[in-house]
């Protein structure tokens, strides 16, 4: 039997996404040639500044259906501010490709990982390990309103929260079926039912009729307010944590900021029913202010890549990469790791090292 192999749309975008990218394509093709994973990489200078400089938008008309060839875009960073304002460089690509490919779930893993110094006191390795679900189509974000008697003392304006059960559901389902596949199976929810009157306590309700076709999961939901609290002073105790657009938007920054450099985090924008293409990319933007120097941390890309791996099944190889990438950070070699980690190195030799180790595990 012939396996399909598995479209990669490789899209590094601006500044420092084009000198991590090379990396983690590297990392992804050493370890798919270890296991044996059928993979196809093609790339794309859309969605950058360079290519708006020269056609005047961000995207070739036909980006959707050329996007749509693939299983999954592996995408940089997209913004050069000094160049191109960055509604004009988010709004025309990152966030068509999110809306446009209906990519509802934002996954974000919150692991304190070894030799990474922890914002947070007395927190080892180990010690902080959730997810983070935020629903990444509808909620707050919507731009349902308006506004009315613009420039009087009675100008009013209003702003509407979008609850539809298809979109609640389906964000708690995917929360829920994560919670159940790990050790713990135990998940959060994010509320404000105490302040929110209406959209809040429907998604409450929506979480207690989930939770009873999970009756292997324990259920727990906090106020938005003191559950920030709680992911400073106590993120041991959390599995998986599933909020609204709004709070995932908040929780997803703040947990990673717990557990370290932003240059490490990464992010995946998926479509679990494969009916589009699902985004993998780290956390980090094109960071202006380091690009051309070639001292990017690449990790972020790299653990990107691995989510993309374990998104399509390939759990083996998926844990041999984020082994490789924990072995790396564990010895946190001074020559090796980049200056935002308080090493030396650059964007080169964090991210051979990363790759050697691949190979030196298998
Ligand atoms: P940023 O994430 O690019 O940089 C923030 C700070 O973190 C900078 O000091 C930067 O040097 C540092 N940093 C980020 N990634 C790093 C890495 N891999 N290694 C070492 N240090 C790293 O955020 P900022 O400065 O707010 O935005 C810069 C541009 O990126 C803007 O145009 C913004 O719109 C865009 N952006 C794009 C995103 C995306 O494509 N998903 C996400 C965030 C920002
Ligand atoms: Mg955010």
């Amino acid at each position: 039997m012939t396996v399909k192999p598995l479209k990669i749309a490789v899209v590094p975008g601006d500044g420092i996404g084009i000198e991590v990218m090379p990396y983690g394509v590297r990392c992804l093709e050493t370890v798919s040639k270890v296991f044996k994973i059928p993979i196809q990489f093609e790339s794309f200078d859309f969605a950058s500044c360079v290519f708006y400089q020269k056609h005047g938008d961000m995207l070739p008309p036909d980006w959707k259906e050329t996007l749509m060839r693939f299983d999954a875009v592996y995408f940089g960073a997209v913004g050069m501010p000094d160049l191109v304002p960055d509604d004009i460089t988010l709004w025309g690509s990152l966030l068509k490709f999110r809306r446009e490919f209906d990519q509802y779930i934002n996954l974000r893993p919150c692991r304190l990982m070894p030799g990474v110094p922890c914002p947070l006191a007395g927190r080892k390795a180990g010690d902080i390990d959730f997810w983070i679900v935020r629903e990444n189509t509808e909620g707050e974000y919507s731009s349902i309103g308006g506004k009315i008697f613009e420039g009087t003392d009675r100008e009013t304006v209003v702003q509407e929260t979008i609850m539809t059960r298809t979109g609640v559901d389906r964000v708690l389902r995917y929360a829920f079926d994560l919670a159940r596949s790990r050790p713990r199976k135990r998940l959060t929810s994010a509320t404000k039912s105490n302040g929110i009157s209406i959209t809040m306590p429907y998604w409450d309700s929506r979480v207690n009729e989930m939770a009873k076709k999970y009756p292997d999961v324990n259920v727990d939901k906090y106020h938005i307010d003191i559950l920030t609290a709680h992911f400073v002073q106590r993120p041991d105790i959390f599995d998986v944590v599933v909020g609204s657009n709004l709070f995932g938007d908040i929780l997803s920054d703040l947990g990673p900021a717990c557990t370290g450099t932003i240059g490490i985090a990464p992010s995946a924008n998926i479509n679990p029913d494969g009916q589009f293409p699902s985004l993998f990319e780290p956390v980090h933007g094109s960071a202006p202010d380091i690009a051309g120097k070639g001292i990017a941390n690449p990790i972020g890309m790299i653990w990107a890549g691995q989510m993309m791996l374990h998104h399509f099944g390939y759990t083996e190889a998926a844990d041999a990469l984020l082994r490789a990438i924990e072995n790396v950070l564990a010895r946190s070699e001074v020559s090796i790791v980049t200056p935002d980690m308080g090493g030396q190195g650059s964007t080169k030799t964090l991210g051979e090292a990363v790759e050697r180790e691949v190979m030196a595990l298998s």
